[in-house]
This record gives structure tokens, C-alpha cells and sequence, in this order.
């Protein structure tokens, strides 16, 4: 196969979530451009509603108006379907919040930890009552909070961005540091709106301003750099062409996957690079490559955490007999699935070798064509990553379901299939 053309990812979903819930806490009405229209922004976008915000139909190509006044009680359950992003972030706003909420998810979403964000919401003096242990359904009732400094286990975006919410909403100071900086999309945008955010030491600090109302803004999404390592990934196991892939956010806190790539052997270029809404965006220019294997810190873990399937599909494909190994991987298990089990398992189902050992991921490389059934337990990035490794020669992998891609990008099959010269 040989790859050709322009492709253009979908909005970035770290950024559309952020994006909206801050139009959903500004007094007035913001206007959202290149938004994600995957289930997991419309999650946000439904429980956002049920607080009384008015937004727009989410879809394809049209800018997204957010109206909002005050967040109120809302009539029934908060469901954040199959999102993490929406059910910790949403905590961090209802902790300031005069009312109680209940909110809960798909299967997949009551299956994953929540304490990594309620411990600390609680810290600052929310009640929130678990009805099945550390997971949803949750019930949370805000209203008063205190200052907190705090300094998380793992290094989560999702943990650090829930405690800022909760500061912003509950108009308290908090600082927080990390053991390895996570995605830093929260603090971006809160700088960006004058929302009283800073470094000091190390630490990532958030001191409420003396102005309390959020004024209504306008934002450009860039595109989704998790979506683009799919893409790029396809370009690189390609046997010829190039694959130019336009308005990808090159946040360093979410380009690990193109750093790994460069020692792999894969040079992917960035070009056109520029700033939109505090975040870097550049165009990229992927093209085939011969791999081979490398070790990927846990330092590097974070700034790669949702590319760690399609890596491993990558080093499977490395030079034959070449290891790659994924330290401290852990937090693969309370992903979307068990990823670290699930991606070893299916590139084992395929004929590659490949084992999770403690919290370490080992994968071998093989020039056999792989063939076999992928289990993708639903969650959107195994069936994108998997379906990468069918397009090498020979291969015939056959995905348990398709439909999960809607999360996070409902056009990437059409994507797949247009950056393909047969
Ligand atoms: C996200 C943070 C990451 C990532 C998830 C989105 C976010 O999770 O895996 O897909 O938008 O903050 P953690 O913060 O739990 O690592």
C-alpha cells in the first residue's frame, strides 16, 4: 500500500471538553470553532445541558454556540456515557456548585477509579456519596470549598484539570504538582482567558481573580494530535508515498508519539507551524520508514498515554527480532479498557509476540503478515490502532466492532481509506 494526499483530523477532544465547559461556566454567549463532534464531546455537551447551558447541535464543519448564565439542579442523572473526561471533569465543576448531582456512564466509564478525583475534591469540603465503591455512580454536593495543595499519585490531566475546575467554580486557590507533567490543555486555557493561572516552583498554580465572571470567548479547536498519530502510523508502515496531515495541536505535552517515532526511525516533519488559542499548531509530513525498537520511559508515558496501542502496533512491525518495551504503563488498565492486557493479547492473536509484565509492555518485531481477530472490547483506540496493522501486506485483521471509533473519530475509516493508493 502507498499513501498520498491531505488529510485533516477532527477537533481535538481534550480541547473540545475544556472548551465547552468553559463556555458552559461564562455569563454570556461563546462561540466554539473546529470542535470535536465524537460521542465523548457530546457527552459533555448533554450533561452541560441538563445544568442549563443552551448549546448548539454539535456537527461537522459549523462553529458550536454556548449560552450560558449560572449552572442550576439539574432534573435527573448526569450521564457522561463513555467518558472519563466528562465524568472527573464535571466532578471538579459540581464541587463548586450550591446544588447536588448525581452522575454516572456506560458500562465501560462505571468500571474506572474516581477516587483519584474524589479524595481531593473532598479535601476541599465536597460531600460526595459512592453507591458501588471507587467508581460511578457518584452523588456530589458542593458548595463551600477550601484552598488545597496537593500533589497527585499519577500524573493525570484529568485529576490536575478536575482540581483546577473545582478552584475556578469554587473560587479557592489551588496548587498542584505532578510526578511527570501531564497534558497541559487546562492551564493553556485558563492563561488564555485570564482566568488567574501560573507556575511557581514547579507547581501549577491557580489564585482566583478578584473579578469573578467568566467573559464568553471564542476558540479555534486544533486538531486532534491522539487522531493524527493513527494517520501518521499509517504513513509509516506504508511501502511508498507521503501523507500530509494539516492542523494537528503540537502541544510537547501530546507529541511524545512523534518523539518515540524519531528514535524508532520515522521522521515526521512539522511544517507551517503556528499558534492557535495558546496552543501550537503545525502540519505534518509523514512518509514510510523502517523501524526499529526503543524503550519508552515513564517520563515519556504521559505525553503518550492514548498512543501507546498504535506505538505497539508500530513495534510490532520493527525490525524482526528488535524489542520495544513501555515502562510503567500501569494506567493503561483503567483506560476505555484494559489496554495493556488487550493490546498485548490482540497483537499475540495476530502472530506478533507481545507481553504485559508487572506494569512493563514488551513487544517484539516480526515481517510476518498479521493475521487473526481483534478483540477491541469497544474501546475506540484499539479498533483504530489494529486497523492501521491491517493495511500492511498480506494482513487480514478482522476487528471484534468498528462502531467504537465514533468516540473520538467517526470519519477515520473514510480517512483511512482515502489516504490509500493501491
Ligand atoms: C485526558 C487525559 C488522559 C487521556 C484521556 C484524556 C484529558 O487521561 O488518557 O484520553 O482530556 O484530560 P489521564 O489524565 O487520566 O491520564
Amino acid at each position: 500500500m502507498k499513501v498520498r494526499g491531505v488529510v485533516r483530523p477532527p477537533g481535538d477532544k481534550s480541547i473540545s471538553h475544556r472548551a465547552v465547559m468553559l463556555a458552559g461556566l461564562a455569563r454570556g454567549t461563546s462561540e466554539l470553532e473546529g470542535l470535536l463532534t465524537g460521542a465523548d464531546v457530546k457527552s459533555t455537551a448533554r450533561v452541560l445541558r441538563q445544568l442549563g447551558a443552551k448549546i448548539s447541535m454539535i456537527r461537522g464543519g459549523g462553529k458550536v454556540a454556548v449560552h450560558a448564565s449560572r449552572l442550576s439542579h439539574p432534573a435527573s442523572r448526569l450521564n457522561c456515557g463513555n467518558s472519563g473526561t466528562t465524568a472527573r471533569l464535571m466532578l471538579g465543576i459540581l464541587a463548586g456548585q450550591p446544588f447536588p448531582a448525581t452522575l454516572t456512564g456506560d458500562a465501560s466509564l462505571r468500571r474506572r477509579p474516581m477516587r483519584r478525583v474524589t479524595e481531593p475534591l473532598r479535601a476541599m469540603g465536597a460531600d460526595i456519596e459512592e453507591r458501588g465503591g471507587d467508581a460511578l455512580p457518584l452523588t456530589i454536593r458542593g458548595g463551600r470549598l477550601r484552598a488545597l495543595t496537593y500533589t497527585t499519585p499519577v500524573a493525570s490531566a484529568q485529576i490536575k484539570s478536575a482540581l483546577l475546575f473545582a478552584g475556578l467554580t469554587g473560587k479557592v486557590a489551588v496548587t498542584i504538582r505532578e510526578p511527570y507533567r501531564s497534558r497541559d490543555h487546562t492551564e493553556r486555557l485558563f492563561v488564555h482567558l485570564g482566568l488567574g493561572l501560573h507556575e511557581r516552583q514547579g507547581a501549577i498554580v491557580y489564585e482566583p481573580s478578584a473579578r469573578p465572571d467568566i467573559s464568553p470567548f471564542r476558540l479555534v479547536i486544533p486538531g486532534d494530535a491522539s487522531s493524527a498519530a493513527f494517520l501518521v502510523a499509517a504513513a509509516v508502515l506504508a511501502e511508498g508515498g507521503e501523507l500530509v496531515i494539516e492542523n494537528v495541536g503540537v502541544n510537547p505535552t501530546r507529541t511524545g508519539f512523534l518523539v518515540v517515532l524519531g528514535r524508532m526511525g520515522a521522521r515526521v516533519e512539522r511544517v507551517n507551524l503556528r499558534d492557535e488559542g495558546g496552543e501550537p499548531v503545525a502540519d505534518l509530513v509523514a512518509r514510510p520508514a523502517a523501524l526499529r525498537g526503543t524503550e519508552v520511559s515513564a517520563a515519556d508515558v504521559p505525553t503518550l498515554v492514548d498512543e501507546v496501542p498504535v506505538l505497539a502496533v508500530l513495534a510490532s512491525r520493527a525490525a524482526v527480532g528488535s524489542e520495544t518495551v513501555f515502562r510503567e504503563v500501569g494506567e493503561l488498565r483503567v483506560k476505555e479498557s484494559n489496554r495493556l492486557e488487550l493490546i498485548a493479547a490482540n497483537l499475540r492473536a495476530v502472530g506478533a509476540e507481545a507481553e504485559a509484565r508487572g506494569n512493563d509492555l514488551f513487544v517484539c518485531g516480526t515481517k510476518r503478515p498479521p493475521r487473526g481477530r481483534i478483540d477491541t472490547a469497544r474501546d475506540h483506540r484499539l479498533a483504530m490502532a489494529f486497523a492501521v496493522l491491517g493495511t500492511v501486506p498480506g494482513a487480514d485483521v478482522r476487528l471484534s466492532e468498528r462502531r467504537s471509533v465514533a468516540i473520538s473519530y467517526p470519519r477515520f475509516f473514510h480517512d483511512l481509506r482515502s489516504l490509500q493508493e493501491t
